[in-house]
C-alpha cells in the first residue's frame, strides 16, 4: 500500500510520518502522530515506522500496544468497529503452550498474523508480552486481556464477540 493513498484529516500517512521536524522524532512521538491523524496505527506504517526508528516491526507493535494504538489493517483503517486480538508470543507464554492459542485463534478468525478477516471485523496481532506473563498464555481482545488461556477458552472467548 503507497503511503501517499492513506489519508486522514487531508494528510496523507507518508506527510505525517515525514513531516518536517526540528529534531529526529522517536518512535513514541511518531505512533502519537500518527494516532493523533488516523485514530489507529495503519498496517503499512508497521514497517516504515520499523525503517525510520531503526528498530524491528514486533517492536513498533509493542510500543503500539503500550501507548495504546490499535494497528489495523489498511481495508480496516475508516472501520472503527474492527475488532483487534493480540496473541502474546512472548518466552512465558509460550511456554505455557501459547503456540496453541495463536493456532486456535488462526484457526477460528481463517487469517494469519498482521491480517485482518475477510469481513474486516478482526484483526489478528501478535505481542512479544502483554505484561501478564505470571499468567499466561495471554491474548488481548482489544485493550481487555484474557490470562491462563486454554484453547477451549479462547474458542468461547471468540465465540462470544463473533
Ligand atoms: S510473555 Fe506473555 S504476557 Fe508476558
Amino acid at each position: 500500500m503507497d503511503l501517499h493513498q492513506l489519508k486522514a484529516n487531508g494528510l496523507s500517512l507518508h506527510e505525517v510520518l515525514h513531516r518536517p521536524s526540528r529534531k529526529r522524532r522517536t518512535l513514541e512521538e511518531l505512533l502519537a502522530d500518527v494516532h493523533e491523524s488516523f485514530g489507529c496505527l495503519p498496517a503499512p506504517a508497521v514497517g516504515e515506522l520499523s525503517r525510520l526508528c531503526n528498530c524491528t516491526t514486533d517492536e513498533v507493535r509493542r510500543a503500539a500496544y503500550v501507548q495504546r494504538v490499535q494497528i489495523l489493517d489498511a481495508g480496516c483503517v475508516l472501520n472503527p468497529k474492527t475488532r483487534v486480538i493480540t496473541v502474546c508470543r512472548g518466552n512465558s507464554c509460550h511456554r505455557a503452550d501459547g503456540r496453541r492459542i495463536l493456532d486456535t485463534v488462526k484457526e477460528v478468525l481463517g487469517c494469519q498474523p498482521g491480517d485482518a478477516t475477510r469481513d474486516g471485523r478482526f484483526q489478528l496481532e501478535c505481542a512479544e508480552c502483554l505484561d501478564y506473563c505470571e499468567a499466561g498464555p495471554a491474548m488481548a481482545v482489544d485493550r481487555e486481556v484474557h490470562t491462563e488461556l486454554t484453547p477451549k477458552e479462547v474458542r468461547r472467548i471468540l465465540a462470544q464477540i463473533r
